[in-house]
């Protein structure tokens, strides 16, 4: 079956995710919607010709109306981070952007799945299936999706190892109180402490907490190097769409609406959900050192309140 996936937002994070889901196996219909078209005209037929290298992927732009039928439609519109500025700071913008496009798509995609990736990624969910009434498993953001696959590309490099071989999550705010889940990392299946030490790479605080530190600020060092942070979210999107597409049930510590986690009501964090067809499972809270289950709580409250500022 041919998939079709809208991806609203042709600027750097839409056209790279755009681009980065041709390079996926698998197939199907993207079509790049944007308020300059000109712009979204070109880099569809930009991609086209890339994904013509390669088999199964047809790319075009379009309007809201062609996106009747979506399987799949990823939000990457709206302001992004400046300098100086949290992604907590474009809450109130970026909820008005993101209302008033998603209007428009389940005007002609009822029933399409909804992947978010403008900031900030976690309230968004929450002001959708509360504005819209939409069930929150259809309602996902990236969330800490793309810290993940930071905090396991940092902690590949400093043991030596192939990224794939390391297990392990962010847990949590896409953003300044993100967790990482330490306590639960594994390298091929062996408690990280005892395989570091086994290699000769101990972990020891001052690594944790520089690990931890780069992985929570790795988007304000990219954004000053080059002003935009987009191949990261991109072939992080790009993942998420193969991986609901193919039905892959795959775990991904991705946001939905929460109304209750760790006595914290109407919130939503990252936290592992199984993604597949009928978009994400039920959140699953993994086993919590007592430091992470404070931090989670902390994160899962800031979120709240955020939620509840955009919501009034
Ligand atoms: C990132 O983490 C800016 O949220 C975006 O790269």
């Amino acid at each position: 079956m041919n998939h079709s996936i809208g991806i609203i937002g042709s600027g750097l994070v839409g056209s790279a995710a755009a681009y980065l889901l041709t390079l996926l196996p698998g197939g199907g219909d993207v079509i790049l919607v944007d308020i300059d078209q000109e712009r979204a005209q070109a880099e569809a037929q930009d991609i086209a010709h890339a994904a013509a290298f390669g088999i199964g992927w047809h790319i075009r732009a379009g309007t809201f109306e062609d996106l009747a039928g979506a399987d799949l439609v990823v939000i990457t519109a709206g302001v992004s981070l400046k300098p100086g500025q949290t992604r907590l700071d474009l809450a109130r913008s970026n909820t008005h952007i993101v209302t008033s496009i998603t209007e428009q798509i389940l005007r002609y995609a009822p029933d399409t799945l909804l992947l978010l990736a403008t900031n900030p990624v976690d309230v968004m969910p929450a002001v959708l299936v509360e504005r819209f009434g939409l069930p929150v498993g259809r309602v996902i953001g990236t969330g800490c999706a793309l810290d993940s696959a930071r905090f396991r590309e940092r902690l590949a490099r400093y043991l030596n190892v192939a990224a794939p071989s390391v297990s392990a999550y962010v847990l949590g705010e896409h953003g300044d109180s993100e967790v990482l889940h330490w306590s639960a990392v594994h390298v091929a299946d062996i408690p990280l402490l005892h395989f570091a030490r086994s290699i000769g790479r101990p972990v020891d605080a001052e690594i944790r907490d520089t690990i931890t530190r780069e992985v929570r600020t790795a988007a304000y060092r990219i954004k000053e190097g080059k002003g935009v942070s987009n191949f990261g979210i991109g072939g992080c999107i790009a993942r998420l769409a193969r991986a609901i597409m193919a039905d892959e049930q795959v775990v991904f510590s991705v946001s939905t609406y929460l109304d209750n986690v760790l006595d914290v009501e109407r919130t939503c964090i990252s936290l592992p959900h199984v993604l597949g067809r009928n978009g994400a499972s039920r959140p699953i809270l993994p086993e919590l050192d007592a430091d992470e289950r404070a931090a989670l709580q902390g994160s899962a409250r800031i979120m709240q309140q955020a939620i509840a500022a955009s919501l009034a």
